[in-house]
């Protein structure tokens, strides 16, 4: 619209998300003047190699130099969708320094360097966002910092990886095998440029780290996160799961208990009736518990190129708004206490095992012996037939224990002549 303010932005990268972010700024073109009072402009795009073609942006706004764009007095907003530690942490810092505004996506960063980028923006007087950082498009930042904020939260926990979560159900109701799944995930756009990150838990450990700082009030990075990927769940795994009742998914789960802060990602049974059971291929969903406002639950697609860039541009028309209503530097972290965080061995856990077994009279009940003398019991057990002779699998889901006395258990029962192998150790959640 002429004759209104135009701001301009920059994108860092022009991959999934920032191919995605440039399409949904052309979409809302028209509706923006009316939605912010100003018009949004991309007018540059940083990228690694320039002469790749690059479908619906016009080649005239690519840079490989990043001077380009700090350099630009009329930029005002950077949306930083590269990806990776460095230089995207230099690139934030210098433009926050230079008084420009920055919208992310990379929880990588912001789950280890969140403190240095928020002192960074405060004390620039800018603003600092990262609604698309966790969970893709499902808007969760905001509500945790804004509208629970009346909350004392206790409980922060669900489905935060899309690839891991496609990975499963692709393993688990179409019989595909994992990596014919994984290589679906990356075309798709959903896993990270190295999809370790996905399959090990680490993406997921680094959105929950995020999370918990904000609903908790307290720093917690990604190296407080105790993190277990899918890489070991097997076809068998997920079969028996069903058998009792149960399907498979990569949880994490933040808590604020009397003892500390408990931050944990693994794959976890969760029983057939609680809703995460039915959140399938690339969605997520983020459950909220706080003292005031109970049960909260937020759901929608956890990554992809424009389910992000909504979550993206969202944040850059709050930027318009900001910047049209001369409110900038509004950025508080939050991060007011200190609170210690618990290690993975003093909280409490139920466990699902696959256990390889001699097949003869008397081993079952020794072996519940031996648990039950170390501190763990059975809650239910299924003896299968083992494809080997003389030997019967034992699939067991034992009652709540703190992980310490488990592991110490697990040793002592490991070392039975008759316990073969543990095929599969997988926590449940309750
Ligand atoms: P991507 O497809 O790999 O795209 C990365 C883009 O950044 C490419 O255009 C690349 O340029 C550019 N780039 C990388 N390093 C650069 C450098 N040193 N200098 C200049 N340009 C550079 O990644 P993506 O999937 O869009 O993810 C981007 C960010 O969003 C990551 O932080 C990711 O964790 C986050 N995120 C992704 C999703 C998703 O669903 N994919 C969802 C939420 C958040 P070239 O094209 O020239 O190589
Ligand atoms: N690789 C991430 C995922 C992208 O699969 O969830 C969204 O953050």
């Amino acid at each position: 619209m002429e004759g209104i303010r135009t701001i301009h932005a920059a994108l860092l990268g022009a991959g999934t998300v920032g191919s995605g972010v440039y399409k949904v700024v052309q979409r809302q073109k028209e509706e923006m003047p009316f939605k912010t009072g100003a018009n949004l402009e991309i007018s540059k795009v940083l990228v690694r190699d320039a002469s790749k073609e690059r479908p619906g942006i016009p080649k005239e706004l690519l840079t490989e130099n990043w001077e380009d764009i700090l350099s630009d007095p009329e930029i005002e907003i950077v949306i930083e969708v590269m990806g990776g530690m460095e230089p995207a942490q230099t690139y934030m810092l210098e433009a926050m320094k230079a008084g420009k505004h920055v919208v992310t996506a990379n929880k990588d960063l912001l789950a280890e360097h969140g403190k240095i980028l928020m002192e960074t923006a405060k004390a620039n007087r800018v603003d600092l966002m990262f609604e698309a950082a966790v969970a893709g498009g499902i808007p969760i930042i905001r509500p945790l910092k804004n509208s629970l904020a009346g909350n004392n939260i206790t409980e922060v926990m669900g489905i935060v990886n899309g690839t891991t979560n496609y990975i499963l159900t692709k393993m688990s109701k179409e019989g595909m095998d994992y990596q014919e799944a994984l290589d679906l995930a990356t075309e798709l756009g959903y896993a990270e440029a190295d999809p370790t990150a996905d399959v090990e838990g680490l993406d997921a450990g680094r959105k929950m780290a995020i999370m918990a700082s904000i609903a908790f009030n307290s720093r917690v990075t990604f190296a407080d996160v105790y993190t277990e990927g899918i890489t070991k769940i097997t076809s068998e795994d997920i079969r028996y799961a069903r058998e009792f009742g149960y399907e498979i998914k990569l949880l994490g789960v933040a808590r604020n208990t009397e003892t500390g802060i408990e931050v944990k990602v693994h794959p976890m049974l969760i029983s057939a009736d609680h809703p995460l059971a039915s959140v399938n291929d690339a969605f997520n969903a983020v459950f909220v518990h706080g003292d005031a406002v109970d049960d909260t639950m937020f759901y929608g697609r956890g990554a992809g190129e424009l389910p992000t860039a909504s979550a993206v541009m969202g944040d850059l028309i709050d930027e318009v708004r900001h910047i049209i209503g001369n409110t900038i530097g509004c950025n508080v972290c939050g991060c007011y206490k200190q609170l210690p965080i618990k290690e993975i061995g003093d909280s409490k856990s139920r466990f699902f095992m696959r256990v390889q077994v001699e097949d003869r009279l008397g081993v079952l009940a020794g072996i519940a012996s031996v648990l039950g003398n170390n501190g763990v019991s059975i809650a239910q057990v299924v003896q299968k037939r083992s494809k080997k002779e003389g030997m019967a699998e034992l699939v067991v889901i034992t009652d709540e224990v703190v992980e310490r006395h488990f592991q110490d258990a697990l040793t002592v029962f490991c070392s039975m002549s008759t316990v073969k192998e543990v095929s599969s150790l997988i926590r449940v959640y309750q």
